[in-house]
């Protein structure tokens, strides 16, 4: 394990190696993020309910506190709250006072003085999240909703469980994640889980200048075609081109893109013939996938968004039952 790992582990973790805060697969090992799918498979069940609650986070407060835009990751964090029965606020914050000048501090000191139990975070700077979890009181729970480039634990873990549920196992699954690697969270947060579950092999394709530096070091194998890299490949994942990241030109245009990296039906034919066609989400259709592939057959686009859900009443219930045994164990500390 090297030092971020270690450390990304002593601070995701309580004394008795159980979630509290949950920033990054980094550090977190099989049987931890087998337990997140797990806890998550059992509350499937909890969506497909006439009365969809249980009463996990009854008289716990939530706040959703989103620095950036997103539809599907603030509302179905959203739902999955409600779902355990939390009380949930929803913070605009380009309405919030951090617009009127106030730090990234105050802001939480106030709304821990609001005695939250739990924020869930999606901040442009990579490294708020982790920021926020060393300086939050002791007992309050931090979920990363994505920061910067660097991670988006809870996209990767639903597109984990919507694998699992696809092909029934990660050995001798081969991934491929196709587009722009260079500007996506996603990405790096999927190919450290695909590893650690125990992929046989995750590839990347993209261009050049959508691929980071030194991008094998994380752990996956280099495609700049389509051909070559979808070969023998049983799950698709394409991401967006995220122009609200991108400084300077790293694209011809986005038809030359379309034409050697969009997914359509002949290009899904590289791939094996039961593979499946993931996307995180928000999708630009003829932009990196054509909308004969996104609503087709093989096409596992909208099961991810239900399973967002019970990922994030996994995680958010593992979290704040990791933060409350933490607690006791203080408290013993000092008895
Ligand atoms: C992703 C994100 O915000 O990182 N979307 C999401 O969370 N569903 C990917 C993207 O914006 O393209």
């Amino acid at each position: 394990m090297t030092t971020t790992d270690a450390s990304a582990r002593a601070l995701q973790l309580n004394a008795e190696g159980q979630l509290r805060h949950f920033l990054t697969i980094d550090g977190l090992d099989r049987p931890l993020l087998t337990q997140i799918l797990d806890t998550a498979d059992s509350f499937i069940e909890v969506g497909e309910r006439r009365i969809k609650k249980v009463p996990l986070l009854r008289g716990r407060t939530v706040v959703n506190l989103f620095f950036e835009s997103s539809t599907r990751t603030r509302s179905t964090f959203e739902l999955a709250a409600k779902r355990l029965s939390a009380d949930v606020l929803n913070l605009d914050i380009s309405t919030s006072a951090t617009s009127k000048g106030e730090s990234l501090s105050d802001t939480l000191l106030n709304l821990e003085a609001m005695a939250s139990d739990m924020f869930v975070v999606r901040h442009s700077r990579s490294g708020a999240p982790h920021f926020i979890a060393q300086s939050v009181t002791p007992g309050v729970a931090i979920i990363n909703a994505g920061d910067g480039r660097h991670a988006h634990p809870t996209q990767a873990m639903l597109d984990m469980l919507t694998i699992r549920q696809k092909k029934e196992r990660f050995e001798g699954l081969k991934v491929a994640i196709v587009g722009d690697i260079l500007h996506s969270r996603v990405a790096r947060s999927q190919i450290r889980a695909l590893n650690t579950l125990g992929a046989e092999e995750v590839r990347v394709i993209g261009p050049s200048t959508l691929l980071p530096r030194d991008v094998e070091s994380l752990g996956c194998r280099v495609h700049y075609d389509m051909p070559s890299g979808l070969k023998d490949i049983d799950v698709i994942i394409m991401l967006r081109l995220q122009r609200e990241r991108m400084e300077g030109a790293l694209l011809p245009s986005e038809r030359e893109f379309y034409k050697v990296y969009g997914l359509n039906t002949d290009k899904l034919a590289y791939a094996k013939p039961d593979a499946i066609v993931m996307h995180p989400g928000p999708i630009n259709r003829g932009v990196e996938i054509e909308s004969a592939v996104a609503d087709g057959p093989q096409s596992v686009i909208l099961n991810q968004v239900t399973n967002g859900i019970a990922i994030r009443m996994a995680v958010m219930s593992m979290a704040m039952s990791g933060q409350r045994a933490q607690q006791g164990l203080d408290a013993e500390v000092r008895a």
